[in-house]
């Protein structure tokens, strides 16, 4: 009986194995019945789908938020709790840290309501609602007469017909609510969806970064993983439980739903699925978008960040105020290098041109036969437009990497035009108030989170690389200067800029607000050299705009010609930052020949990695001590063992940081942070055998909240089995 009915199982998924594999997909909700669901039961899922996604009632959708702008995080608490990553609080963290209070370093504990720390600027967003419009779009893609071409993908045209579609009275009786129009499949599909923003949001725990961040960059985009990456912040709402900006009498959300929490983990093969916002993907791209990718895009972004970074962690290393400052942009900077190469890796590794190739040349057999010349001839824009754009798009590659990024002093304002315009005028009211305004935004660039000395020190390297590569006709046209003035010593150029400008230092521009004048300003060689590059910055965009009708038309037919020609195959559309889900198994993998990684990683493997000597590897004393003492709680695998992480086969991308992880019963086993490098290729190609998302287990952080921050007040209010 029970062979057959393995074999029953083995027929039915491997049936669905033909259409896409069974770990792959970002799946749309409100298609999950008639997609998926009978794949997900198959694994091991004991829900229905109902108990995921309702359209009128309450389901566990409504527990998942987006946290901030790029992440996830899901409810936990009938109090409004929310968990997402520590690298996802990260910033937040960092704004609330002072060398007094160093709260990355330290962590952050609130025992009492009143100790959560308001974070202005920080919201969460809730999903209420999720319908497809794509007739609707339509027909006024119809009716409208478009000069760009571009409507069909307009966030600013669709997010007019979705205020069109509800009206105004709805927007108004309901506070927070916004509705947003997205298109999917390149614009052959749209959802609309209306969402609930909250915009008090306090930070009410974090570990130390020597847990929340254990094994830092080293560590970031491996497996096997040791990071307690979590944080925990709380959503406050008016007395009514609307969204309302940040005020002592605002109360803690009683939200729709939260997840309850289960301690019993899950054995390797077991279902998991995830719910979150995963960001972008690249699934419907061509093998010369391929090509693109790795040969400008991913090639320009390893070689100029692996320079700024080096640069930049000398300066940290040297100096625990430019460590606190930089700690941030360090990290999300080797946070895409690191991610560049392990998609160059396995672009190569798995030929995924040959892959793409494939998929096109098949389209163009089944068009001829069915006689739909569009389709080949989407893929020869696509062919075309890539090859047109190769020049220009290295060029935007480096100015954006090497220059716009890569210095800072490139952005010092160069839209001057307010303060200007106050200046040469007799109001002195108004000139008052654009120095002030303006002060104010060069003091917050001066001071918060910059380092001349480290910005002059990257600029060297920066400007060198630039130059030793992009041919002087290419450059931003003030650099001429390097050579005229300077014989081309970009050494002396950089020094000498820092000791004119205004924005060189805290002196100038103090010196220059007491007697502000139109002529500094002008002249000022930090803002000629920032104006310089944003001019060569729009000059690039606008050449590279002059594509995007014909792509994003080319795009959109290619993936209709795809769509059509695997018919009623369950597809998924690219990642554009709704609300998906993925599901998969727990299970680790062979990263090379004769080598295994397990799923689940431990507290030994922390111990393991201790360095006290390297910022990466140092274990907190208090850990140590409840490892030595096995002071686990009720938190330990049944071995006694401490779980830390896991690694599962869902189909994750930048996005999902923060999501919930949970097991067949919809109940709370992890929190996903991260991909392997191996598998981050994924974003164009999900690749069964590498990709794994790595999650931390939901016992690693109760223990840690318990344990060793003694926030016990924070478990009462959970649901815990
Ligand atoms: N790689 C993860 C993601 O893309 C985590 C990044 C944060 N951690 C870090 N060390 N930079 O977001
Ligand atoms: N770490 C990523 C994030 O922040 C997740 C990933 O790329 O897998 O969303």
């Amino acid at each position: 009986m029970l062979k057959i009915r393995v074999f029953l199982l083995f027929v039915f998924v491997g049936g669905l194995f033909v259409q896409t594999r069974a770990d792959e997909g970002m799946w749309l909700l409100p298609l999950l019945k008639q997609q998926r669901f009978a794949e997900m039961q198959a694994l091991g899922l004991k829900l229905q789908d109902y108990d995921i996604y309702h359209p009128d009632n309450s389901s566990l959708k409504d527990a998942v938020v987006v946290f901030g702008s790029g992440c996830t995080g899901e409810v936990v608490s009938p109090n409004g709790l929310v968990l997402t990553n520590h690298h996802c609080g990260y910033s937040w963290i960092q704004q609330q840290s002072s060398l007094a209070h160093d709260y990355l370093t330290d962590g952050f504990w609130a025992m009492t309501k009143a100790q959560e720390l308001p974070n202005p600027g920080l919201t969460v967003t809730f999903i209420e609602k999720i319908e497809d419009v794509t007739d609707y779009v339509l027909s006024h893609l119809k009716q409208d007469p478009d000069s760009t071409g571009m409507n069909f993908l307009s966030p600013r045209y669709l997010n007019n017909l979705a205020r069109e579609k509800t009206g105004p009275a709805f927007l108004q009786e309901h506070i927070g609510v916004e509705v947003e129009i997205k298109p999917f499949y390149g614009g052959n599909q749209y959802f609309m969806f209306t969402k609930k923003i909250y915009s008090d949001v306090r930070l009410v725990g974090a570990p130390p970064s020597s847990i929340g961040k254990f094994g830092a960059d080293t560590d970031n985009w491996m497996w096997p993983r040791h990071t307690g990456d979590f944080s925990v912040f709380r959503i406050y709402a008016d007395a009514n439980g609307n969204p309302a900006p940040y005020s002592e009498t605002n109360v803690p959300l009683h939200p729709k739903r939260w997840f309850k929490i289960s301690t019993q983990g899950i054995e390797d093969d077991d279902f998991a699925m995830m719910i979150g916002f995963p960001g972008r993907t690249y699934k419907y791209y061509t093998s010369w978008e391929v090509a693109e990718r790795r040969d400008i895009d991913n090639a320009v972004r390893i070689n100029i960040r692996n320079l700024r970074q080096e640069a930049m962690l000398e300066e940290m290393l040297k100096d625990p105020a430019v460590r606190i400052q930089y700690a941030s942009k360090y990290a999300s900077s080797t946070n895409a290098y690191k991610n560049a190469i392990g998609t160059n890796w396995a672009i190569n590794k798995r030929n995924f041109e040959q892959v793409k190739r494939e998929e096109q040349e098949k389209l163009i057999l089944w068009s001829k036969q069915l006689d739909k010349p569009e389709y080949p001839k989407a893929i020869q824009t696509l062919e075309r437009i890539v090859s047109a754009r190769k020049d220009l798009r290295f060029r935007s590659w480096m100015l954006d990497e090497a220059l716009s990024r890569g210095i800072e002093f490139a952005s010092a304002p160069v839209t001057l035009k307010p303060l200007i315009d106050a200046l040469n005028g007799k109001d002195k009211a108004a000139q008052e108030k654009e120095i002030h305004f303006f002060s104010t935004l060069v003091n917050h660039f001066l001071n918060k989170n910059y380092s001349p000395e480290t910005d002059m020190k990257i600029a060297k390297v920066m400007l060198k690389e630039y130059r030793s590569i992009i041919p002087a006709a290419s450059q931003p046209a003030y650099f001429a200067q390097i050579d005229k003035q300077y014989k081309g010593d970009i050494d002396r150029f950089v020094e000498a800029i820092f000791k004119h400008s205004i924005f060189g230092s805290e002196t100038n521009f103090n010196a220059f607000i007491k007697h502000p004048t139109v002529k500094a300003l002008e002249k000022d060689p930090m803002f000629l050299f920032a104006k310089s590059v944003q001019d060569e910055r729009k000059a690039l965009t606008e050449a590279l705009n002059t594509f995007d009708t014909d792509y994003a038309s080319a795009h959109h037919d290619y993936v209709k010609g795809l769509l059509e020609m695997y018919g009623d195959r369950a597809n998924f559309p690219d990642a554009n930052s709704t609300l998906r889900l993925t599901y998969g198994q727990k299970k680790g993998y062979a990263p090379r020949d004769a080598d295994y990684y397990q799923s689940q990683t431990t507290l030994e493997g922390v111990m393991e990695k201790e360095d006290p000597n390297n910022w990466e590897f140092v274990v907190p004393q208090r850990l140590k001590d409840l490892y030595d003492a096995r002071d686990f709680g009720p938190y330990c695998l049944k071995d006694g063992r401490m779980p830390v992480a896991f690694a599962a086969t869902t189909h994750s991308t930048g996005g999902n940081s923060g999501s919930p992880v949970l097991n067949n019963k919809g109940e709370l086993i992890g929190i996903n942070f991260d991909r392997n490098w191996e598998g981050v290729g994924g974003d164009l190609q999900y690749l069964p055998d590498y990709q794994r998302s790595i999650i931390v287990d939901i016992r690693y952080v109760l223990f840690i909240i318990d344990k060793y921050a003694g926030a016990v007040h924070l478990l009462e209010e959970m649901d815990v089995k």
